[in-house]
């Protein structure tokens, strides 16, 4: 069975092919993949723009969905669903493809799945290396989350932490506008740390050891803080001289400082959860995921626990409609199918 994957939740429209292997060790695999990326529109203005989004969405989505069946060798007749992301996102982003979707399964008269983005993230890890050994730990580091799971059998998903201000990507995102380097901050930051001294400056690491009062259901230990470093940042750039541009060399220090701050605050919480939960393997997905140093010192320290770690691709790292088709089927084949009457929901829980 072959599903059309459907992704327009922030400034990326993208459509998937994927296909049922009938292996159950990897269920699935990738016919297509065709992301149409908004980037060079919001980078004028620095960030995401989410009306000039929804409206290239609209002009982008039908042109999509095309080249991912041509790509994915797949006419609608070969199709048995389609899934789509539902939330959270951008309200006016999500409409577009939840509306497109809707309107293909009704004319096509195929199953539609109601998709969460960050199960589409969670489900990116078994696309590309089929399923994980179990209970796994995973960490969605994303420009809108950074938050650890629990997956103790095949699609379900149980939230152990989460960021209480700033997402890991966020804070790449805005010390790369401070430092004057664009949108998105992050492959920005990651090229410029690779010639930066990682401990030119000083800068904090936030632990929390108390409950959050607006999760009182989650411990709070494993929870993450990035907005003290971003402000910390800030303070250093502010501290030079106002009217004296930072130099080169500088600016790769603070982007090589900031970066080993972030990834050893994610790798530290994700390990910590993989031990008091038992996990037989960690997985890292969202776009941050993309992150070179995040990718080495991932690997370096599940060797050194003896414990498997795994990563989606780079191209399913960032936002992609095949992580949200991957994730579609797993529901579908759990009897979970939505009716015409879905709606786009910006604030939907996992
Ligand atoms: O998952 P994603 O494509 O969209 C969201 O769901 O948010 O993630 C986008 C985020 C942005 O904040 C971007 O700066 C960050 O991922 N990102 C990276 C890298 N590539 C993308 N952050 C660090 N290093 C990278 N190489
Ligand atoms: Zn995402």
């Amino acid at each position: 069975m072959r599903i059309l994957g459907i992704e327009t939740s922030c400034d990326e429209t993208s459509a998937a092919v994927v296909e049922e292997t009938g292996d159950a060790a990897a269920p699935w695999a990738m016919r297509s993949n065709v992301v149409a990326s908004q980037v060079a529109i919001h980078s004028e203005w620095g960030g995401v723009v989410p009306e000039l989004a929804s409206r290239q969405h609209l002009r982008d989505i039908c042109g999509v969905v095309d080249r991912a069946l041509v790509e994915g060798g797949s006419t609608w007749r070969d199709l048995g669903a389609i899934a789509v992301t539902q939330g959270p996102g951008l309200v006016g982003s999500l409409l577009v493809g939840v509306s497109f979707a809707k309107a293909a399964a009704a004319a096509a008269n195929l199953p539609l799945v109601a998709v969460h983005h960050l199960a589409g993230h969670i489900e990116s890890l078994v696309l590309q290396n089929g399923e994980l050994p179990l209970p796994a730990v995973v960490l969605v580091v994303s420009g809108g989350h950074t938050s650890l799971y629990l997956v103790e059998r095949p699609g379900s998903y149980q939230l152990l932490s989460r960021t209480r201000d700033d997402a890991a990507g966020e804070a790449y995102d805005k010390v790369a506008k401070l430092l004057g380097l664009g949108y998105p901050g992050g492959p920005v930051i990651d090229r410029l740390a690779k010639s930066g001294n990682d401990r030119a400056i000083a800068l904090p690491t936030t632990r929390l050891t108390h409950a959050d009062r607006n999760a009182p259901e989650l411990k709070g230990d494993l929870d993450f803080s990035f907005s003290g470093l971003k402000t910390a940042v800030l303070r250093h750039v502010r501290g030079r001289a106002a009217d004296t541009p930072l130099p080169d060399q500088e600016i790769a220090d603070i982007a090589a400082s900031f970066q080993r701050v972030v990834v050893s605050a994610l790798i530290e919480r994700l390990f910590d959860a993989a031990r008091r939960y038992g996990a037989k393997s960690v997985g890292v997905a969202g776009g941050v995921s993309a992150n070179s140093r995040l990718r080495a010192d991932l690997k370096e320290r599940g060797e050194r626990r003896e414990i498997p770690t795994f990563l989606p691709s780079l191209a399913l790292s960032t936002d992609n409609a095949a992580m949200i088709a991957a994730a579609g089927l797993r529901k579908l084949r759990a009897g979970h199918t939505a009716s015409l009457e879905l709606n786009a929901d910006a604030a939907l829980t996992l």
